[in-house]
């Protein structure tokens, strides 16, 4: 019986025969030996026959291998400095478990349209399954950070009865005879969980019938939600200038690795730590006028607008007290500025684009009906809402991360379809 192993743990068998379940991910051969480029989803190692060492039965099933087919390889692990692994292995016995026949994706280039209906396939790619690795070890940064700072993990719903970002992205959906809507956000219910438990954050997925084809937008994306009874929106953006210093400073320690895989330059990446700057609305619509922008005040910021602000900075930049009626209907005024209301889109470097949207949250019950009546919310379905108002209201705020966007950003890639397993974008349900 021979040791079983994963490429990432031939490190503690150098010297001795090891079995590993993989596959073929390229081949050459250079007539006498031939090298096998191996994976199994833990790494990669380069596996070397010897024509002159191995029985003829291994060398022509060696052979006989192609591009993604699977095997069980036997071989002895050596230590090899100029892989990239580290290790090598001397195969000395192959178990073919399928051959694989004109695998779609090639080494040469593939079109965008290509590859994503191979999704599936594209996925055992070395850049893709970095990508899913950076993804991954956010998200465990994200838990860290909470579980450590005193907050709670609770997970509202995915069907809900009303809307929490205004009506007009929701998905529609039948809840035997009443109508419901997939979650646009879990806000809402947190506020509530935040008055049971005091700090709270959800991480769940959330959905927008959104009709936007753009490098920043999916239908269905992820999204971390912390809500913190009696903060306000200062302590809020300090609370997010350390959460996302923390996620960049885990991913930069933890994914060096996968950070090189993609290609992604990381001395930007190093400088995320500290405060973050802070522009008002007032003064990024009057940087953009001076920049030749034709945006009057009160307009919404698109995707031209926040890029400009950004290469500004090399760290994200607050965008704070936009004007209320461009925002959601739950934001706190500014006391000394009613017009504008107390909220902050954090909009990271290299044109990534808004990857946080935050705000303290109205406690004034006489307010938060006013609100309901401007913006034509259906009063029955917010009852559950107004009672937070109601009893023991308290100030608050809370804020929501799009993993997404944080994910194109911290690998430096220009689309979000490959930020996430299996995107939902605007004409695309398949794979
Ligand atoms: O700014 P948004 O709409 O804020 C909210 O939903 C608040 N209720 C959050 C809160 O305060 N609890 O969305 C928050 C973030 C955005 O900054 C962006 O990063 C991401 O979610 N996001 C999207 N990501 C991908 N595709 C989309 N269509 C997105 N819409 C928003
Ligand atoms: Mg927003």
């Amino acid at each position: 019986m021979t040791n079983k192993s994963t490429i990432a743990q031939v490190g503690r068998h150098v010297g001795e025969t090891v079995t590993i379940g993989a596959w073929v991910n390229n081949k050459r051969s250079s007539g006498k030996i031939q090298f096998l480029q191996l994976r199994d989803g833990s790494g990669y190692i380069q596996g070397v026959i010897v024509k002159s060492e191995v029985s003829e039965d291994i060398w022509n099933d060696a052979k006989s291998l192609t591009q993604e087919s699977s095997l069980y390889v036997t071989g002895v692990v050596r230590e090899e400095p100029r892989s990239q692994s580290g290790f090598e292995l001397t195969v000395t016995g192959i178990e073919i478990i399928h051959l694989t026949e004109n695998y779609p994706i090639t080494p040469k280039e593939h079109g965008v349209d290509f590859l994503m209906d191979h999704r599936h396939l594209w996925l055992r790619s070395a850049k893709q399954r970095a990508v899913l690795i950076v993804r991954a070890e956010i998200i465990r940064a994200v838990q860290e950070f909470f579980n450590s700072n005193g907050f709670t993990k609770v997970d509202p719903p995915i069907l809900t009865p009303s809307s929490a970002e205004g009506t007009t992205e929701l998905f529609h959906i039948k809840y035997f005879d009443e109508d419901a809507y997939l979650t646009q956000s879990g806000q809402l219910y947190m506020e509530a969980a935040a008055m049971a438990l005091g700090k709270v954050y959800s991480f769940g997925p959330t959905f927008r019938a959104e009709k936007s084809k753009t490098r920043r937008h999916l239908i269905e994306f992820w999204m971390i939600e912390p809500e913190m009874a009696f903060v306000d929106h200062e302590e809020s953006l300090r609370i997010q200038e350390q959460f996302v210093s923390h996620i960049v400073q885990s991913v930069l320690k933890n994914c060096a690795k996968e950070l090189e895989t993609i290609g992604r330059d990381v001395s930007k990446l190093e400088q995320i730590q500290g405060e973050f700057p802070r522009i008002t609305y007032d003064e990024a619509i009057a940087f953009l006028q001076g920049e030749g922008f034709d945006i009057p005040w009160g307009e919404d910021f698109g995707a031209p607008h926040e890029t400009a602000i950004a290469d500004k900075y090399n760290k994200p930049v607050f965008i704070t007290h936009w004007p209320a009626h461009i925002k959601a209907f739950y934001m706190k005024p500014d006391p000394t500025r009613p017009e504008v209301v107390l909220c902050a889109d954090m909009i990271a470097p290299e044109g990534y684009g808004e990857i946080i949207g935050g705000s303290q949250r109205i406690d004034d019950p006489a307010l938060m009906e006013e609100r309901f009546n401007e913006h034509n919310l259906a009063r029955e379905a917010y009852q559950w809402y107004m009672d937070l108002r109601t009893y023991g209201s308290v100030p608050h705020s809370g804020f929501g991360l799009g993993l997404e966007r944080t994910v194109a950003w911290i690998c430096g890639l220009d689309h979000v379809r490959e930020t996430i397993p299996f995107p939902r974008m605007l004409y695309r349900l398949y794979p």
